[in-house]
């Protein structure tokens, strides 16, 4: 009989081996007694929501320099947090990001709420993120289930039922093993031994610290687990995408309406992505194809462009989307399929301001 996953055994080895994280308190200045920023927690658990923590990194830095509070955020530009936002994709977060904000300034005065049933009643905030938060922020009791923390409850407890299917028998299984002396501290700990040591291939079972109460590891399965039905395979949409230029600088830009994909961000007008695109150039103008595609995949598409520029007169107003000046417009404003488009066509439409 193996023994039971005891949880002291990870916090010894979190205590020893946490990854530093700009939004995280060490468990040496935590158990001092020093608390995380509700803030700085609820920020970088949304950008964590289908994002690795490298990718994270530079942009928790950057929001927290512009909006070091809730409330900074809450009074920010819709346009200027979409945009500080661009590159880290599934822009409905920085949408509800940004609802959250308000509501948690104008009805909390600015404190995010304790609990995970208040806190999931805020835009944005799901069941992983309300777990996330009572547990890091508050040191609430609750058991936070990730990618990471299936993966080691699948190996921990041998569980060979597929994900999605095992979902919910692997949280109630985390529930079994949640911490309630240092919940915040167990629930980074779980994610750490995750991304570190219990990885998808090739898991550092000769150190970890639950290799005795391991499962999988007594049955050579480790590797091998969480089973995951097949995949299905991505469809490929097609568009055709116009990028047009004045002899002034300007762009011909347009802000994407607030629903449906990349809405509320910047980009260059075109066609709908599907597989026959229909579309009326944006402003008449001797468009030329770029002679370049431009491939991009969603989470349910793979999409291909078809890039056409021109330079545009003074004289021709666009039907869609306004003439943006050279020295307003930030390409790291664009989600990343746009500034995929703009490399594109940049180099041929390189105009007097540049
Ligand atoms: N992944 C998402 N949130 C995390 C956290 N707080 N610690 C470690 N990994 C995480």
């Amino acid at each position: 009989m193996r023994d039971i996953p005891d949880a002291n055994d990870l916090l010894d080895w979190y205590d020893v081996h946490a990854r530093t994280m700009p939004w995280r308190v060490s468990p040496a200045d935590r158990q001092a007694g020093v608390r995380p920023d509700p803030y700085h927690v609820w920020l970088s658990e949304v950008m964590l929501q289908q994002t690795t923590v490298a990718a994270v990194r530079d942009y928790f830095i950057k929001f927290v320099a512009r909006w070091p509070t809730v409330n900074d955020l809450a009074a920010a530009e819709d346009a200027d947090v979409m945009g500080a936002w661009a590159g880290l994709g599934y822009y409905a977060r920085a949408r509800n990001l940004l609802k959250c904000a308000r509501v948690v300034t104008r009805d909390y005065g600015g404190t995010f709420p304790d609990t995970r049933e208040a806190l999931q009643k805020l835009p944005g905030i799901g069941p992983y993120t309300s777990a996330a938060i009572s547990a890091i922020a508050f040191d609430q009791a609750e058991t936070v289930v990730d990618g990471n923390v299936e993966r080691v409850m699948a190996r921990l407890f041998a569980v060979e039922t597929p994900l999605p299917t095992a979902k919910s028998e692997l949280t109630a299984l985390a529930e079994t093993v949640t911490q309630v002396d240092r919940p915040g501290d167990y629930a980074q700990a779980v994610m750490d031994l995750g991304a570190t040591l219990c990885t998808p291939k090739n898991p550092a079972c000769g150190i970890c610290p639950w290799r005795d109460p391991c499962s999988a590891r007594a049955k050579g399965i480790a590797a091998d687990l969480p089973r995951k039905l097949p995949k299905t395979t991505k469809p490929i949409r097609h568009g055709i995408i116009y990028v047009a230029r004045r002899s002034d600088g300007a762009w011909l830009l347009e802000r994407r309406p607030e629903k449906g994909l990349l809405g509320g961000m910047l980009g260059w007008p075109g066609s709908d992505w599907s597989d026959n695109p229909k579309v009326v150039p944006p402003v008449t103008a001797d468009w030329q194809s770029a002679d370049v595609e431009v491939r991009h995949t969603f989470t349910h598409f793979h999409l291909k462009l078809e890039v056409q520029i021109a330079h545009s007169s003074h004289e021709n107003t666009p039907i869609t989307g306004e003439f943006i000046p050279h020295s307003s417009f930030k390409p790291s404003e664009l989600p990343t399929v746009m500034r995929k488009v703009f490399d594109v066509a940049h180099p041929a439409l390189t105009g007097i301001n540049d």
